[in-house]
């Protein structure tokens, strides 16, 4: 896909050597956006633009003042204007590149559009907004909300997850964002938790079906010891334990 498109070869170096954040989120969400499009069954054309869209969503950027672009605390009003800008910049940017599909195109100009209307630049709202930038603006607000900035501190995954089931139908569209929420799950590999019988555990393992019920590895028990074996609880088949604090 990129070998066939040297422009954006060209734009995704100069992006990564620009500004590292931005290129680190738009692999992620470009990861995010293939993964939910399949879930989609989106065709595999399809797959190829959600995933050019996403590499290149937040090209606009680029032309943004450091201060803003970097968006260190606070906006003024009119720096969240020239914030606002970077879609049509980037699409601006795309718009002479013949072999850049009008799907691409339309993921960078659209990722901010919200569902019921708020978003911009267009203040489009429900299937006038291309589906491609509906999986894309979820999955961007997804990978901004557990990403760390430098004004606010990133969010676990279970709770970035409750701000899109939050939004759903208002901000996101519902059967996108129905979708999103049965393929991520809220208790990543690694996440630490407390159990209410009182076991500090690690997860080891999410299955499919059961995102919400990991299986896990004590790693303390309900007196604080470390067990002597290995300790492992299928949360999905026993309702002995429920999860009663993320830690981390
Ligand atoms: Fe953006």
């Amino acid at each position: 896909m990129i070998s066939e498109n040297p422009e954006v070869s060209i734009r995704l170096v100069d992006l990564k050597s620009f500004d590292d954040r931005i290129f680190q989120h738009s692999v992620s969400v470009c990861i995010l956006a293939v993964v939910l499009g399949k879930s989609l069954k989106q065709p595999l054309k399809n797959l190829e633009d959600l995933a050019l869209g996403a590499l290149l969503h937040d090209l606009g950027m680029m032309l943004l003042p450091p201060p803003i672009r970097k968006n260190q605390g606070k906006l003024t009003l009119a720096e969240m204007n020239l914030f606002k800008t970077h879609p049509r910049e980037g699409f601006n940017l795309l718009g002479r590149f013949a072999n850049i599909s009008a799907q691409a195109k339309a993921f960078v100009l659209q990722h901010h559009e919200r569902y019921n209307g708020s978003g911009y630049p267009k203040e489009l709202s429900g299937i006038d907004i291309h589906l491609g930038a509906r999986i894309g603006g979820l999955v961007d607000a997804y990978d901004d909300l557990v990403s760390d900035h430098p004004h606010r501190s990133r969010l676990l995954p279970h709770q970035a997850l409750a701000v899109i089931k939050e939004g759903t139908g208002r901000l996101f569209d519902p059967d996108v964002a129905a979708h999103f929420l049965r393929i991520v799950s809220p208790y990543p590999i690694g996440s630490r938790l407390l159990l209410s019988s009182g076991e500090e555990v690690s997860v080891i393992r999410v299955a499919a079906g059961f995102l919400a019920s990991p299986i896990v590895q004590v790693v303390s028990d309900a007196k604080g010891l470390k067990p002597d074996r290995t300790v492992l609880i299928d949360l999905a088949s026993d309702p002995r334990f429920r999860i009663e604090k993320v830690l981390g």
